[in-house]
């Protein structure tokens, strides 16, 4: 409460300061070629005017049938003319006009060499003096205004996206437009989004989040902010306060948590058929023949628990989560490895792999699996270390994603990838923007067709502990 005042203040004073140096601002946002496009839209609905938005679908207007009723839409689905030429404009906005996305995501050889020069190019030439930061505190005054021009999507598209939401933790630190754009592309209005900006981003930045934020009634910023540092527990520190202001919103399915350099390959109607394929199985990843017994300090888990180490992304059902944050054996394990190295490692993957524990969702037989298949499967990352293939370059040993990736990435099951440098190439983000959107109107439409059989005969799906109603 007192840090939201004190913020508030803080935003004043920045936001009077930006008005101050407002000559040198150009708005720049949100194109790779650095134009921002005004729009003429008329059939925005205020989220102001309409917070109670559950009964959404009930106003659709009966239209033109559309060429083919895709699963998840009732037989009787009607587009909506004004929600769907409000999804034409989102897609338009989105388009990357300086390359040929469709052509390049085919691997066409000659649109990929020249969208890699307009990468670099774009890369080389971005103004300087542009704030981000300061520009949004501006354009966040007029809520109806800042999601109108930035192209959220504020309808609710189906049905069944409607009936399961999704809940979110971001962590941010320090790239905010790349953190906005993946808010901006993940954002529903059924979904519930905890952002965490670190203790030590700079003034401006969490200015920035906090008013974006402000104009959305589903999104929050943490009770809590940490200090994040890489190994140490306030990683999942950061994590934990998200899941713990989350858990309040009583309606959401599933938790997805994602840092500010990601980016979706999947829609939310995607993701709702992927979860909902599922059938409350976790996504979590775990190894027992890659661990190392010196991450636990050589010493016995409580519980008897087996220590496992994991990838830190995440996908939990709702008594996944119910679990972590309320049975005394989580707990437990949490205070033993407030002492550990990299304890966010371990902490997910042990739950999640001690089937004793009966957690609902989680994986039976991990040891066997990966005697079986070498490794147990995991979707909620394309994230290319070591050896795998990368475009461009290396940081820490993961690829830094750029243009000449984007055909692998698109052609994979994962769910998000991470992780992007904005910086260093623009197109590739872009080139996401424009195929999810278009994709979110092709599904809107009834004119495309979601096929979740690789998820749903998974081995994470086919190995899952049921919970008490089968599911
Ligand atoms: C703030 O936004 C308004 C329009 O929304 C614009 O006229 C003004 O120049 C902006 N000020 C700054 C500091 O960017
Ligand atoms: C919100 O919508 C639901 C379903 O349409 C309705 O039952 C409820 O009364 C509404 N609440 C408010 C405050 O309008
Ligand atoms: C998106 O749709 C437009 C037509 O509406 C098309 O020109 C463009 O190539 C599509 N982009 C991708 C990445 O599929
Ligand atoms: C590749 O894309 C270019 C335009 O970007 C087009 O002229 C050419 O026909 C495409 N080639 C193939 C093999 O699709
Ligand atoms: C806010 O923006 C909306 C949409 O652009 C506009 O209609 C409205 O007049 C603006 N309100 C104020 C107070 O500027
Ligand atoms: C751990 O297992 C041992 C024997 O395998 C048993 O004696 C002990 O009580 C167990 N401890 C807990 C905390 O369950
Ligand atoms: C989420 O992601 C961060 C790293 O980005 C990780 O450290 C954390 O433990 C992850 N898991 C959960 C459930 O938040
Ligand atoms: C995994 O399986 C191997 C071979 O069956 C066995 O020796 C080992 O103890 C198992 N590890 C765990 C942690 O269960
Ligand atoms: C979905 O994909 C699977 C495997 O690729 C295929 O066997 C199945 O026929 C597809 N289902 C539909 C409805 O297209």
């Amino acid at each position: 409460m007192k840090c939201l005042r004190t913020c508030t203040l803080l935003l004043v004073c920045l936001c009077t300061f930006g008005l101050v140096l407002q000559t040198t601002f150009k708005p720049q946002l949100f194109t790779t070629h650095g134009i921002h496009r005004s729009l003429t839209i008329n059939t925005y609905t205020d989220l102001a005017d309409n917070e109670n938005r559950t009964g959404a679908l009930d106003h659709l207007r009966p239209s033109q049938k559309p060429t083919k009723v895709p699963a998840g839409h009732p037989s009787d689905w009607r587009v909506n003319e004004l929600v769907a030429s409000r999804l034409e404009q989102i897609s338009n906005m989105h388009r990357e006009r300086r390359v040929d996305c469709a052509a390049v995501i085919r691997n066409n050889k000659t649109a990929m060499a020249e969208a890699i020069s307009v990468a670099k190019n774009l890369a080389d030439t971005r103004d300087k003096n542009f704030n981000i930061n300061i520009h949004l505190m501006n354009q966040t005054q007029n809520c109806s205004h800042f999601l109108k021009e930035y192209g959220f999507i504020t309808d609710v598209l189906s049905k069944e996206e409607e009936e399961f939401p999704i809940a979110y933790s971001l962590v941010a630190y320090t790239d905010t437009e790349t953190a906005l754009r993946l808010l901006r592309s993940i954002y529903r209005v059924q979904n519930v989004y905890c952002i965490h900006v670190d203790i030590s981003a700079t003034s401006r930045t969490m200015g920035a989040l906090t008013s974006v934020v402000s104009c959305l009634p589903n999104a929050f910023i943490s009770s809590r902010r940490v200090n994040v540092q890489w190994g140490h527990f306030t990683v999942l520190e950061a994590e934990l306060i998200c899941l713990q202001d989350l858990w309040r919103h009583k309606k959401w399915k599933y938790f997805i948590n994602l840092t500010g350099q990601e980016f979706p390959l999947k829609n939310n109607f995607e993701l709702v058929k992927i979860l909902k394929s599922y059938k409350g199985a976790n996504d979590v990843h775990g190894t027992i023949k890659y661990r190392r017994l010196n991450r636990w300090n050589f010493q016995e888990l409580p519980h008897n628990l087996t220590g496992i180490k994991g990838w830190v992304h995440v996908s939990l059902s709702r008594p996944f989560v119910d679990f972590t944050l309320h049975d005394p054996r989580s707990q437990d394990l949490l205070d033993f490895l407030k002492g550990t190295w990299i304890p966010d490692e371990s902490f997910f993957s042990t739950l999640n792999h001690n089937t004793q524990l009966g957690i609902p969702g989680s994986f039976v037989g991990l040891n066997e699996t990966e005697q079986r298949v070498g490794e147990k499967p995991t979707f909620n990352r394309y994230k290319m270390w070591g050896r795998n293939p990368c475009a461009k370059n290396t940081v820490r040993d993961i690829c830094i994603l750029s243009t000449g990736d984007l055909p692998r990435m698109v052609a994979s099951d994962f769910l998000f990838a991470n992780k992007f440098f904005l910086n260093e190439d623009r197109v590739v983000i872009g080139c996401l923007e424009e195929r999810l959107m278009n994709k979110t109107r092709d599904y809107y439409m009834g004119r495309l067709q979601f096929n979740t059989s690789v998820y749903e005969n998974s081995v994470i799906v086919k190995n899952r502990i049921r919970d008490e109603t089968g599911g």
